[in-house]
């Protein structure tokens, strides 16, 4: 079956969008430019677990309708890339009952979903130390990706096992490799050369960085690729953070004036 299914509505939650939720769309994209990536620093799950007396581990599964709202969402839009941050490399240190219970949420996850990410048009790709995954993990990933390659409506990426200082590690010690088996002329390494060493090849830059629960850093989270991003940081955790949340950080976008260095106006 093919899954170029472009006439057809969006639906990955089980419900109809309503009229309501068209109409914000449509309102939306009258009113500017619609980000063509999007990326997201998932964060907040404890806190807003722990604000209800609940487990962590309650909240990254109440972190999961956030992210099927917002796919659907996005992917309604109109945004051609969205990226989630979803485990860090950093996060391995996490303890290993909460390390393990995101495992299991991952398998879980892309077990129920890979199949309505393939009917609604949505190619899955991720990014990070993949080999670190468990081999289950690992298994439906690939699964997932096998499925929907040939998607084009949009790219769901996964930042998994990901850092950006393992990516651009990775990427300085392809590129002297090449120049050591004289592929390469180091004379010659552009911006390009690097962009394209880095496991986001082919993936324009973010337009928009959207991060829930308030923290102003970036947590080892697309360090080069976010070079004249527009970031957004709400007060919101990502639980809470569903589609209405959303198209607040696009209007936010939307009033931007991005000058990349420029003179207003030229
Ligand atoms: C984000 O929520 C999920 C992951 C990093 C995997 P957190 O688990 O970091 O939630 P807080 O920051 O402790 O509230
Ligand atoms: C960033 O959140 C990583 C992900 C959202 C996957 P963290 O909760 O790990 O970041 P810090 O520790 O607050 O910097
Ligand atoms: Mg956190």
């Amino acid at each position: 079956m093919s899954s170029e299914t472009l006439d057809q509505p969006i639906q990955l939650s089980g419900a109809e969008q309503t009229a309501a939720d068209r109409e914000a769309q449509a309102a939306l994209r009258a009113r500017g430019p619609i980000p063509a990536h999007v990326a997201c620093i998932m964060d907040g799950n404890g806190r807003w677990a722990k604000s209800r007396g609940k487990t962590r581990v309650t909240g990254h599964h109440e972190g999961v309708v956030s992210v099927r709202d917002v796919t659907e969402a996005a992917a309604q839009l109109g945004v051609e890339h969205l990226t989630l941050y979803t485990f860090s490399t950093e996060n391995w240190h996490r303890p290993k009952a909460e390390v393990t219970a995101l495992m299991e949420l991952l398998v879980r996850t892309l077990r129920r979903e890979a199949e309505k990410l393939h009917r609604n048009g949505i190619r899955l790709h991720a990014i990070g130390d993949l080999g670190r995954l468990p081999a289950r993990g690992q298994r439906e990933l690939q699964e997932a990706f096998d499925l929907t390659a040939g998607n084009t409506r949009m790219t769901l990426t996964l930042a998994l096992s990901y850092g950006s200082r393992w990516e651009i590690t990775g990427a300085v010690r392809q590129i002297a490799e090449a120049a050591r088996a004289g592929r390469l002329d180091p004379a010659d390494i552009t911006e390009e050369t690097v962009s394209d060493a880095l496991l986001t090849r082919g993936l324009p830059d973010p337009d928009l960085l959207v991060r829930t629960a308030g923290e102003m850093r970036l947590s080892n989270f697309l360090l080069w690729q976010v070079a004249y991003t527009e970031l957004y940081v709400t007060e919101k955790f990502w639980p809470d953070f569903r589609r209405e949340a959303l198209y607040e950080a696009v209007r936010s976008y939307q009033d931007r004036d991005r000058r990349f260095g420029r003179v207003e106006g030229e």
